[in-house]
């Protein structure tokens, strides 16, 4: 394994931590959220490219193909010029459907994650390339062997996010297995990660458990990395016990400071009490980051966006989710709708935020959030639309230092951002705010090493 040291910059003095972070820190700066845990003060990126979902913004002129290789291809090299540690997708085995037909873009459809990184291993040299995959529809000694494959081929840049898939309908999707309850999910998970690993090990697999009977012979040679790094994202407590006892990095859903900052201390505590070191368990919450010249342009740029992220129908389309029935009559430029919803749960359609909150009372708190903020429909849509995800808007500055800011409080080991447009949109990033974070000496001038393991500052396996 190479291992060459990163150049950093340390060209400025340390700033003092803004109130809201020395509010949030409760220890010393060298172990300032938990005493077992040490910030490296260093941050990775990873680009997640979602395919369909409702914040690329697809159609404008500017936006490339959603199967094409030149968009994928272009993203990519971005990437890798940026100095991500990964190029990371996201995958759905079923379409999500609205009313019984295919959900707004999902009809456009994704390509298969494997094949795709596959190709693009082929193009770069640095990147590490994961693929989200599921450990409920899959089998382990198929998936593995495809990823060692993966890990082979790229010189040992393979990752693979370890999903439970939260949904009923992608169950429908599957004769085998179908849908599992929560605890179920990720007792099958663990059972699927370890004979994973035994695969990867090259040990002879005689497994008998509640979820799997594997008679197997792990057949090819160790990577340059050992074997893929495991991601996980799922949140709940079952999830994070599970990240905590298996993963390398955890893709997260919290991305303000104080979200990230407890998050932190709930990983370290039980990373800890699953008998690891919390140094080697990664957090990478998923981010949309907004950048322009100034903090007025941003602000612009952000109402722009939503703009173009939600639309009238779209508006219509997120309420009725939760509603459970059709609002199609409604007016998306006047107050939120003052029926009752027709469902007990609400839905799932879009998979994030509210899902299983109940109906009744989630439409109250949001027709009365409306009225008090006097919102219509669509700037209620628009509001909420960002504030579901991480999200870092502002100068190129601004956006630097905050995110020195969530390094050095140790809250965060990176991000995995989504860019609004495919395949541009991380090209401010790269050109703007990149440089600025190395200038804060807070993000790798040059990749640590040719594995993704090295990237991600993780120990061998
Ligand atoms: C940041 C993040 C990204 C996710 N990406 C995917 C995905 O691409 N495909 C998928 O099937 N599930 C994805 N999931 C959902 C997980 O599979 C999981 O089902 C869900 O988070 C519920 O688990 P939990 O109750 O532990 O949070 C993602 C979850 C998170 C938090």
């Amino acid at each position: 394994m190479t291992t060459t040291s990163p150049t950093r910059h340390r060209a400025r003095a340390e700033r003092p931590l803004s109130a809201e972070a020395a509010a949030l820190a409760t220890g010393p700066a060298a172990h300032p959220l938990h005493p077992d845990h040490t910030p490296t003060g260093q941050l990775a990126f990873g680009a997640f490219f979602q395919g369909v979902n409702s914040s690329t913004i697809w159609r404008l002129p500017a936006s490339g193909d959603q199967v094409a290789w030149d968009s994928f291809e272009a993203l990519v090299r971005t990437a890798e010029r940026g100095k991500f540690a990964a190029f990371f997708l996201g995958e759905g085995l079923r379409l999500r459907e609205h009313r019984g037909v295919p959900f707004e873009l999902d009809v456009a459809g994704r390509p298969d994650a494997q094949t795709l990184l596959a190709a693009l291993a082929g193009v770069t040299e640095r990147i590490g390339l994961v693929a989200t995959q599921n450990t409920t529809y899959n089998d382990p000694v198929d998936l593995a062997r495809r990823l060692q494959t993966l890990d082979l081929l790229s010189g040992g840049r393979a990752g693979w996010n370890i999903v439970t898939t939260d949904n009923a309908w992608t169950g429908e999707n599957f004769r085998r297995g179908g849908y599992l309850d929560h605890a179920d999910r990720y007792l099958h998970a663990e059972a699927f990660v370890q004979v994973a690993g035994q695969y990867w090990r090259g040990e002879r697999i005689a497994h008998d458990g509640a979820h799997y009977t594997v008679r197997a012979q792990g057949e090819l040679p160790r990577s340059a990395q050992g074997s893929p790094v495991l991601f996980q994202a799922g949140a709940s407590p079952d999830g994070q016990d599970f990240a905590a006892r298996t993963a390398d990095v955890i893709f997260s859903p919290h991305g303000t400071l104080e979200a990230a900052a407890h998050f932190r201390r709930s990983i370290v505590e039980r990373t800890v009490a699953a008998g690891r070191d919390p140094a080697g368990v990664k957090i990478l919450p998923g981010a949309e980051i907004i950048l322009a010249a100034t903090e007025a342009e941003a602000e612009e740029k952000v109402r722009w966006v939503r703009d173009q992220q939600v639309g009238p129908e779209q508006a219509i389309a997120l309420l009725e989710q939760y509603w459970g029935r059709d609002l199609s009559a409604f007016d998306p430029d006047g107050p939120l709708p003052d029926v009752p919803p027709e469902v007990a749960e609400s839905g799932v359609t879009r998979g994030a935020g509210f899902q299983f909150a109940k109906a009744e009372e989630l439409t109250r708190t949001w027709r009365e959030e409306a009225t008090q903020k006097g919102q219509s429909i669509l700037e209620f849509a628009r509001a909420k639309a960002g504030a579901r995800r991480g999200t870092f808007t502002g100068s190129y500055d601004t956006v630097a230092d905050r995110l020195e800011e969530f390094a050095r409080l140790g809250a965060i080991d990176g991000l995995n951002i989504t860019p609004w447009l495919i395949p541009s949109g991380l090209d401010d990033i790269v050109d703007e705010l990149i440089p600025r974070l190395q200038e804060r000496g807070v993000y790798p001038s040059d990749y640590a090493g040719s594995t993704l393991r090295e990237n991600l500052g993780l120990p061998a396996v």
